[in-house]
């Protein structure tokens, strides 16, 4: 591993995201020994007027409590300095770039190069003048080598025209490879086991293709509605929130060929190639819902069409899955709170035992929660007589990995960005490729011309979307 100067800005450092999220993956990181006290530094940077120990006490907030932590924790907070600046003001990134000289500084005295981390946990509109002044001001000036890099949130724009447009404005700026598009769901356990349970297992490779494989489902649900950042959610709606990122990467995932190593680089280009092959979305196998009650919110508009709900058709017109088709689906105010892959097998051919009835062989992969894999196939029936049932070989990792912590998503992730690891990181031509897919019909949905219907808080989402899904051939199981 490298070693050196490492500074850690979070710009944003006030903010929801970097309490909630950036902060508390840094402390497990820290805590885990991956960022040493003898070379690291944390920055917050926001426009609010703090002084370091106020950040420090918002910071703690959110960190995990307990007495046999008061020691690590004070560690990680002596590491966190706060320096406020406006996201344009020259002088603020000044500052900010004395206070990382300074602590460069300070540390150099150990050979190794100095690495300058960036994460913008701010909305995209700021992305353009914060990396102007990055670039201008903060950039690494080690002699002795290291890096500058910086970590942006999604939505990267809101169609294929705007985020082209602020691609090529970072892009203008900063190198691909010092750009890091966060996509969390990237950094999820079973998200990451995909490639492994795909492409290292015999049992599967050779099924997984449309003459086996009758219909994939990749599902989101919440059970809570878009309480508190109901303004922010009605100008982007569910597809920009969750389908266009984080189910369309479990889609790649779950679709692409065989990369020809596991550099991220050649990962990337499978996940583009069945990006591009995905062919224009009907209408007709598109349901878009909202729930009752979201226009209550007086920050959401009385008329709002946006959906929080959206079931949509992928089609792939290539060799593997012509036919097949892929459901996303995502909601808010559901019944539940579950993101899970379900790939449905097609039926035995010359059934003998006739336990179609019972249902399909289903492999199902649950993201959260409660990581599980499980495959749902049919069995005798134990007895004396010969009739079948529906059962399941189980793999629930609570069971099976009982003393194993699995890392956060974003600990995960912030990790790589120090490594330099791209592989979970969103490519630019990536991005592209996925707002192609759904700009088309975005810009319909914003016309008023796809509708939203709507759906009760705490139904399953609306009928139309149960019987989109049995329409593209989902058979439900029954006995399980
Ligand atoms: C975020 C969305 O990217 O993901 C939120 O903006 C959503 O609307 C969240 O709630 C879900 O993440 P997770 O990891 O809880 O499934």
């Amino acid at each position: 591993p490298e070693t050196g100067c490492l500074s850690i800005t979070v710009l944003g450092a006030s903010g929801d995201l970097a309490k909630k999220k950036t902060f508390p993956a840094l402390f497990n990181l820290y805590r885990q020994g991956f960022l040493p006290s003898d070379q690291v530094h944390i920055f917050g940077y926001a426009r609010s007027k703090l002084s370091d120990d106020e950040l420090r006490d918002r910071i703690q907030g959110y960190l995990p409590q307990g007495q046999e932590l008061a020691q690590v924790i004070s560690g990680f907070l002596k590491l966190i300095k706060y320096v406020s600046g406006s996201y344009d003001s020259p002088d603020g990134f000044k500052t900010l770039d004395d206070a990382i000289y300074k602590h460069e500084v300070s540390r150099n005295t150990i050979e190794g190069s100095s690495r300058r981390l960036f994460y913008l946990a701010l909305p995209p509109s700021v992305y353009p003048q914060i990396c102007k002044m990055i670039k201008s001001y903060c950039m690494n000036k080690s002699d002795l080598g290291g890096w500058t890099r910086i970590v942006v949130e999604k939505p990267f724009g809101r169609d294929l025209a705007s985020a082209e447009e602020l691609s090529s404005q970072i892009g203008k700026l900063f190198e691909e490879a010092e750009i890091y598009r966060i996509d969390h769901y990237l950094g999820k356990e079973l998200v990451q086991n995909l490639l492994v349970l795909r492409f290292a297992n015999r049992f599967f490779m050779p099924v997984w293709n449309r003459d086996n494989i009758d219909n994939v489902q990749i599902v989101f649900r919440e059970d809570f509605g878009t309480e508190g950042r109901g303004g922010y959610f009605d100008q982007y709606g569910i597809i920009r929130d969750i389908i266009q990122n984080h189910l369309l990467q479990v889609f790649c995932l779950v679709a692409m060929e065989k990369p020809i190593s596991l550099k991220p680089e050649h990962i990337r280009d499978e996940k583009v190639k069945v990006l591009q092959s995905v062919l224009p979305i009907k209408d007709e196998e598109v349901v878009l819902g909202q729930y009752q009650g979201y226009k209550d919110d007086p920050t959401v508009p009385n008329d709002s069409n946006t959906p929080t709900f959206a079931s949509v058709i992928l089609r792939i017109h290539n060799e593997r899955w012509e036919g097949v088709p892929f459901i996303l689906k995502a909601g808010k105010a559901l019944d539940s709170r579950k993101a899970e892959i379900r790939i449905q097998f097609k039926d035995v051919p010359g059934d003998i035992f006739k336990c179609k009835k019972q249902g399909r062989n289903e492999l199902v992969i649950r993201l959260q929660p409660s990581e599980a894999i499980y495959m749902k196939l049919t069995v005798k029936q134990p007895g004396l007589e010969i009739s079948t049932a529906q059962s399941e070989l189980d793999l629930s990792y609570r069971q099976r990995y009982q003393n194993v912590v699995i890392p956060e998503a974003y600990e995960r992730l912030i990790l790589d960005t120090i490594k330099g690891d791209q592989q979970h990181f969103v490519r630019r031509d990536e991005l592209k490729a996925a707002w192609e897919i759904f700009t088309p019909m975005l810009h319909r949905i914003d016309g008023g011309e796809l509708k939203t219907v709507p759906y009760k808080r705490g139904s399953r989402g609306p009928d139309e979307a149960d019987a989109l899904v049995e329409k593209a051939g989902y058979v439900q199981t029954r006995g399980y």
